[in-house]
């Protein structure tokens, strides 16, 4: 009987082995075919104006969209305009808003009243100056209802804009790497970017069958104003390397990071690394962040 015990034992080791290696080489390949599908073939022709509404936002100038330009400062919006009219030769638009305000957004519906809008990036965000404890946060009260005005109720407000989107639309709601995890130090930032990403999902599927994508992106640092960092490397690209990687994913990737080595951050972060091992990584990198930042301005 002891003989018989130990065959069935070696039987079952066998199957859990076999069940487990068919499970393994599935995933890897169905992660090779979508991968290739999304970073190596990429979208083609979807992002482009005769296929969606005529009007988008800047870096769909190129690609023969006419541009309405939203945010805060005239002068730069009057500058850029320019720039878009004269390098790609289509027409333009501004309207100057103030997303920390909650009234703009008449103001936004009658500026884009009659135009028949192909892509809408709620690109608009703030972060943090520094990364702080959440209850040492300076003008805690003003910094909470900006953010909130700024980086959650900019996104909810697309049923103004959506009105004005083509049947076969596009909606790129820009979140943020930082909204697939928990950031301490930038804990509200964090949130509300969690907030984007699951909101652009969840809009995703209730207006898929419309003809609407909805995509929430995912970037880790690229080489803006907000992110402080000048020099672009391969994890950190600059804007126009993150867009035009970003662009060919629509359509392919309701939640995407937009860049390739992004992804392969995005899959070691949440897939590979456990969470509170993770958690404690960022913290400590913040609290670094935080005692330069502090340094910096003690000796300047
Ligand atoms: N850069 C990164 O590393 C990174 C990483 C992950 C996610 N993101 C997200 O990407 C998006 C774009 O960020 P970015 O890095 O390009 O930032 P950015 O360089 O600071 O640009 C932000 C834009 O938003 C405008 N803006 C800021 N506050 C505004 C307000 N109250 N009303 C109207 N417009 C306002 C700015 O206009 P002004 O020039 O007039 O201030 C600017 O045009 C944000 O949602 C951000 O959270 C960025």
């Amino acid at each position: 009987p002891f003989a018989a015990d130990r065959h069935e034992i070696v039987d079952a080791l066998y199957w859990i082995g076999a069940v487990t290696v068919a499970w393994v080489s599935v995933s890897t390949l169905c992660c090779l075919l979508n991968g290739t599908r999304v970073w190596i073939v990429g979208n083609g022709n979807l992002m482009r104006a005769t296929k969606l509404g005529k009007w988008a936002g800047w870096y769909l100038a190129r690609r023969g969209f006419a541009i309405v330009l939203i945010s805060r400062t005239q002068e730069k919006l009057d500058e850029v305009s320019k720039a878009i009219e004269s390098k790609y030769n289509v027409e333009t638009k501004t309207i100057s808003a103030d997303f920390g305000s909650v009234d703009i957004y008449p103001k936004i519906e009658s500026g884009l009243a009659g135009l028949e809008i192909g892509v809408l990036v709620n690109n608009v965000g703030v972060s943090y100056s520094y990364p702080e404890f959440f209850l040492n946060i300076p003008n805690i009260d003003s910094f909470i209802s900006n953010m909130i005005n700024i980086n959650i109720t900019s996104v909810c407000q697309v049923r103004e804009s959506c009105s004005s989107l083509k049947s076969k639309g596009v909606i790129l709601n820009v979140a943020s790497a930082s909204g697939m995890y928990p950031v301490p130090l930038l804990t509200l930032y964090s949130s509300s970017k969690a907030f984007v990403d699951f909101f652009s999902r969840g809009l995703a599927a209730e207006y898929k069958s419309k003809g609407i994508i909805i995509q929430s992106v995912l970037p880790f640092y690229v080489t803006t104003k907000l992110s402080k960092i000048r020099r672009a490397t391969l994890d950190i690209p600059s804007p126009e390397r993150y867009v035009k990687a970003q662009l060919c994913t629509v359509g392919l990737q309701t939640q995407s990071n937009g860049y390739f080595p992004h992804a392969v951050m995005g899959w070691v972060t949440t897939a590979l690394l456990p969470a509170k091992l993770l958690n404690k990584y960022v913290m400590s990198m913040g609290l670094s962040q935080r005692a330069r930042y502090l340094k910096k301005q003690k000796q300047g």
